[in-house]
């Protein structure tokens, strides 16, 4: 059975529909789950689903007994669940074309750093864009830039705020990201 380490920051939306997806598919289990932030909703939706946590600090992330950990899992994939911080360059070479990210916005534009949550709503509605999405990327070094592997499309409505957009591309994610997942491992 195909291993998945998720990695995130927050409430853990998608986090959830990875572990539902695996649940109903039998295709992947997660191992593990990385969080940078205590108190972080996805703690416990991990305990809920009975996987274990790893909460990590800027220095435990940077250690080489990170890389270590994470190999000892034996994963198929890393996948970035609303993960903020940037992974470490040890990390992305340790994992070749297994790390995966998602963004709440069609890259290239509105990505970088600093563009992540309302962030990119907001920049996206005050541009005036009548469309936005999802872009699912593998991740290399740097911010957002790694090679595309799925995008997908909502429109923006007028009179969107960000939070009734956010809502609007959830769905798109809490739907493609498990199925990219499939998708992926099918044809590692
Ligand atoms: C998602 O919109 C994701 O694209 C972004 O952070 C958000 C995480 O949401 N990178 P959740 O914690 O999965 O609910």
């Amino acid at each position: 059975m195909h291993k998945l380490i998720l990695f995130a920051s927050g409430t853990g939306t998608n986090a959830a529909a990875i572990m539902d997806w695996c649940k109903a598919t039998g295709n992947a289990s997660v191992a593990l789950v990385v969080c940078n932030k205590e108190g972080a909703g996805v703690l416990d939706i991990a305990a809920k689903n009975n996987i274990p946590t790893l909460l990590i600090n800027r220095e435990s992330f940077r250690s080489a007994d990170f890389v270590e950990t994470l190999k000892g899992y034996g994963p198929s994939l890393l996948v970035l669940a609303g993960f903020l911080w940037k992974v470490p360059e040890a990390v992305v070479q340790a994992f070749p074309g297994k790390i995966i990210n998602i963004h709440p916005a069609l890259l290239p534009a509105y990505g970088g750093k600093g563009m992540y949550g309302h962030h990119v709503h907001e920049a996206v509605i005050a541009a005036g864009e009548r469309s936005s999405g999802i872009t699912i990327h593998y991740v290399n070094e740097h911010y957002d830039e790694g090679d595309i592997i799925v995008q997908a499309h909502c429109p923006v409505l007028p009179g969107d705020t960000p939070g009734a957009l956010a809502k609007r591309i959830h769905k798109l994610e809490h739907y493609f990201f498990p199925h990219t997942i499939g998708y992926l491992l099918a044809n590692v």
